[in-house]
C-alpha cells in the first residue's frame, strides 16, 4: 500500500509530528506550502490567516513533488485555524481529487479542540476514520500529547 503523510504547518507543531509520523509509518511526507508568506508577526499573522480560513479563500500553493492520486491511503495533517483546517488545504482540495483517500487526520490547535475542524473535514474527506487533536506546543512539549499521539498511531 503506497501511503503518504500530507501536511500543512506554520509555525511547525504539525511539522514536526508529521515527520514522526511518517518515520514510524514508513509513508512518504508531502509539505504543503503557499506561495505567499504569511505575515511575520503574530496579530498579522492571525488576522489574515483568519480571514483566509473564515472566508474560505484558497491561497496559491507551491507546486507538489509528486501525483497525490497514485497514493492508496494519505493521513493528513493540519494545524485548526478559525475552527477550520487551513487555507492550503483547501487549495490542495481543489486542486487533486483525494477525497476517497484520507483516512486519518491529526490537528494541532490551541484549544485542543479540533471538533468543528473535523466535521468540516468529513464533508469533504468522508473516509476520515482516525482522528486527533494534539495541543499546540509553541511554549514546549504538553505530556497530553504523547499517550493521544500514540494511541492515534496504533489505529494507522
Ligand atoms: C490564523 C490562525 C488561526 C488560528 N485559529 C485557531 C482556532 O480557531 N482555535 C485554536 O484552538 N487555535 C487556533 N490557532 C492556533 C493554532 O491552531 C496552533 O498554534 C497550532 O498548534 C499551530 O500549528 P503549526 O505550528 O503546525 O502551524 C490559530 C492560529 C493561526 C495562525
Amino acid at each position: 500500500m503506497k501511503r503518504a503523510v500530507v501536511y500543512y504547518s506554520l509555525t511547525g507543531c504539525t511539522k514536526k509530528t508529521a515527520e514522526a509520523i511518517a518515520g514510524k509509518t514508513g509513508a512518504d511526507l508531502i509539505r504543503i506550502d503557499t506561495v505567499k508568506e504569511m505575515p511575520a508577526g503574530f496579530k498579522s499573522r492571525i488576522m489574515y490567516g483568519g480571514m483566509l480560513a473564515t472566508f474560505g479563500i484558497k491561497p496559491k500553493i507551491k507546486d507538489l513533488p509528486c501525483d497525490l492520486s497514485s497514493y492508496d491511503d494519505i493521513i493528513l495533517g493540519t494545524p485548526v485555524w478559525a475552527s477550520t483546517f487551513a487555507p492550503a488545504l483547501k487549495t490542495l482540495f481543489a486542486s487533486v481529487d483525494i477525497s476517497s483517500k484520507v483516512t486519518s487526520v491529526f490537528t494541532y490547535s490551541g484549544s485542543g479542540d479540533n471538533g468543528k475542524c473535523i466535521s468540516k473535514l468529513s464533508k469533504i474527506l468522508p473516509n476520515i476514520k482516525n482522528t486527533v487533536s494534539l495541543l499546540d506546543e509553541g511554549k514546549g512539549p504538553r505530556e497530553e500529547n504523547k499517550a493521544l499521539l500514540e494511541s492515534f498511531l496504533a489505529k494507522l
